[in-house]
């Protein structure tokens, strides 16, 4: 009866470790330690012994039920570990994209536009001003001399946010209310440019998109004339474009700078794409700033950021900036 005790320790030892997930382990559990046991019916077999056989076979029963309940416990904890680990595997989500041997990410082509433009007009002797996105109808219309009800607010689709008094409160429709924000904080001469998102509620083509970026500049000096207004532009197409490239001014209207215009440039294969607005600021707008028309004059310009992006790299579709297909963009 000895001998079979430990003979069958160890084939306990085997089945338990050839259990191979937590179901086959219950039914060796069972086998093992069942009513139906082995041990159990040694263990009813005790009865019939003599006494120093039943102390024996009694304790040795006891050592071999301890034994194989350890070896089925350390079973289970590892099959449970295992199972855990298999749902952890087949729940993982991989969140890595595709890679394709690029593995440092690098800023937008729009961002790479932002600075370069930050950084040839920090060269020529600008400072970098920035504005909320969420303006005050004062701001983005009223002291830019829009009368309140002026057919040129319906220039820009604006999209109000839900906020005080109805259409007091927008999504700014352009840079310019960042002109007003430095004029009001600042004394002049002013040298500013003021890049950042605009808002307008445009369906999205390959030319629009209700978000996108514009880089506003703003002037304001002693005797500042529209020739300079015309020598920087011009300044800017070489140095940004290279010298292929030139520029024209197309009389426009806006209703903070008179006179205004559209600039354009004229690419190496003739044609001609508009870039940006400008104008000598309104004597209005610098009264609505608390300074005195007489005394100082400017000028101001705001550019489409995008499109600079999309001109110098040749892109045809503006929705390709916002898609962010790391595939297209990581071309530029
Ligand atoms: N704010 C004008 C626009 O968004 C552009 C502009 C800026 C025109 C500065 C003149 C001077 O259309």
């Amino acid at each position: 009866m000895d001998m079979d005790l430990d003979a069958h320790l160890t084939d306990a030892a085997a089945a338990v470790a050839d259990a191979s997930d937590l179901d086959a382990l219950s039914v060796v559990d069972t086998d093992l330690l069942g009513k139906k046991s082995l041990l159990a019916t040694v263990r009813s077999q005790l009865g019939e012994m003599e006494p120093d056989r039943r102390k024996e076979v009694g304790r040795r029963v006891n050592e071999v039920r301890t034994g194989i309940e350890r070896l089925v416990a350390q079973r289970r904890a590892e099959l449970a570990a295992g199972a855990r680990a298999g749902v952890l595997e087949a729940e993982r989500l991989d969140l890595t994209e595709f890679d394709l041997g690029r593995r440092l990410g690098h800023r937008h082509v729009v961002t790479q536009t932002w600075e370069r433009l930050e950084d040839l007009f920090v060269g020529m002797g600008y400072t970098v001003a920035e504005g909320p996105e969420i303006e005050d109808e004062w701001h983005n219309f009223g002291a830019l001399n829009f009368p309140p009800d002026h057919p040129a607010r319906d220039m820009y689709d604006t999209l109000y946010v839900d906020y005080g008094e109805p259409q007091s409160t927008l999504l700014r429709t352009h840079t310019s209310p960042v002109q007003i924000r430095v004029m009001e904080e600042q004394e002049p001469p002013i040298y500013s440019i003021m890049p950042g998102r605009v808002f307008r509620s445009d369906t999205a083509d390959s030319t629009h998109m209700p978000v996108f970026h514009q880089i506003e500049g703003l002037v304001v000096d002693r005797g500042i004339t529209f020739g300079d207004l015309a020598g920087t532009l011009e300044a800017f197409t070489t140095a940004y474009f290279g010298s292929g490239f030139t520029s024209r001014l197309r009389p426009s209207y806006f209703p903070f700078t008179e006179p205004s215009a559209e600039f354009d440039i004229r690419r190496p294969d003739g044609s001609w794409l508009e870039l940006a607005g400008c104008g000598m600021v309104h004597p209005n707008v610098l009264a609505s700033c608390g300074l005195d028309p007489e005394e100082w004059s400017g000028f101001a310009f705001g550019f489409g950021l995008d499109r600079l992006a999309l001109m110098r790299h040749g892109i045809d579709d503006l929705r390709e900036l916002f898609r962010n297909d790391h595939r297209f963009l990581e071309q530029f």
